[in-house]
């Protein structure tokens, strides 16, 4: 059929409508088309959105609920009774996933469970009143039957020797720290972390990427105030680097998200880098709204062309600190095969 109007056509439109596909309004109205379909298939699938949650729903919720409270249990200055509303939602969740059938021995439901119990367990041995939190856990009780969620105590000395070792021993010893010692972080390791990065790889080579490297403590707190997922931690924390993308290093519609990919490709790199140079760090989310999106703008100077895509915080190791567990699922659950 297409062959056939190509012979009907004179060569003059065709090559019209050649111009016409690729010209800057067709592009527009097709950039509308992709992100109405971003939006359409992101509305039907998270779970602070869908009305009917799903498997998939309720696992993530849980661990959203339960990683907070984990956050909490490895704070240095425990904050007896903290965690209410995470907990009210943690039990919520826990009741629509058991009620909806789903299995019981699931890593995500077990780890929920998990942090209810070390949560008790720390309170009771404070001899700190949660009545109702151990009344709401009875009935979950009898089903907690894998300890998996909670806190690890580490040790510095044990982090740093791993970061010597090869690739495996480096990632599995690399977990998101939230608070640092005194010593101040020389920014010529920060340079060499950096130059390490450079190195991830971009589409056709752009590298769409930035780094703000910030260690003015005032510009510091004024950003975790609005970045606002540290709060309790971050003690003597002394380096912020915000990863930013450019959008004018992009393309066509199709690349839209495409700094998403490339600048957290380079995140991970930076941050792995940054653990190899025996620095603490974690990761801290650039999801903002619009209102906080705009004053760090402002506050960084930062072009209206970039996207945030991540912030690291970065310190040195304490001596011995916890962290949050954060179990993973078994990989044969992520993974189809098609042979
Ligand atoms: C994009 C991103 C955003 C994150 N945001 C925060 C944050 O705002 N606050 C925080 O304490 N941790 C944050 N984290 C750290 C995660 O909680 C952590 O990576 C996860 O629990 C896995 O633990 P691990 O890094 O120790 O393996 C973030 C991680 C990523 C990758």
């Amino acid at each position: 059929m297409k062959d056939r109007l190509k012979k009907i056509i004179p060569d003059s439109w065709l090559k019209a409508i050649r111009r016409l596909r690729q010209s800057r309004i067709v592009k527009k109205i097709q950039l509308l088309l992709l992100v109405k379909d971003d939006v359409t298939r992101f509305n039907a699938s998270a779970f602070g959105l869908r009305k009917h949650q799903t498997y998939g729903n309720l696992i993530s919720a849980i661990t959203f609920h339960a990683h907070s409270i984990e956050k909490g249990l490895s704070h240095q200055n425990l904050r007896l009774g903290f965690g209410k509303k995470a907990l009210a939602g943690l039990f919520s969740t826990l009741k629509t996933y058991k009620e909806g059938g789903y299995p019981l021995d699931d890593i995500r439901f077990q780890s929920g469970l998990s942090v209810i119990d070390e949560y008790i367990r720390i309170h009771n041995a404070h001899d700190f009143n949660i009545e109702e939190t151990k009344i709401r856990f009875e009935p979950y009780r009898t089903l907690h039957t894998t300890a998996i969620g909670g806190t690890l105590d580490l040790r510095k000395e044990d982090i740093l020797t791993a970061t010597k070792g090869n690739f495996n021993d480096l990632v599995k010893m690399r977990f998101s720290t939230r608070d640092y010692s005194v010593q101040k972080v020389d920014v010529q390791l920060i340079n060499q972390s950096i130059v390490t990065s450079m190195k991830t790889p971009s589409i056709c080579n752009r590298q769409p990427w930035e780094v703000i490297v910030i260690q003015n403590k005032a510009i510091i707190d004024q950003v975790l105030t609005l970045q606002g997922g540290l709060t309790e931690h971050g003690s003597h924390l002394s380096t912020l680097l915000v990863v930013l993308s450019k959008g004018e290093y992009l393309m066509g519609p199709e690349e839209r998200n495409q700094g998403y990919v490339d600048g957290g490709m380079f995140a991970m790199t930076l941050l792995y880098a940054l653990h190899q140079n025996g620095l603490a760090v974690c990761p801290l989310n650039a999801d903002f709204n619009r209102k906080i999106d705009r004053n760090l703008r402002t506050l960084l100077s930062i072009s209206p062309h970039d996207s945030f895509i991540v912030m690291l915080s970065v310190g040195h190791y304490m001596e011995s600190y916890k962290v949050p567990r954060s179990q993973r699922d078994d990989f044969s659950e992520i993974t189809t095969y098609i042979l």
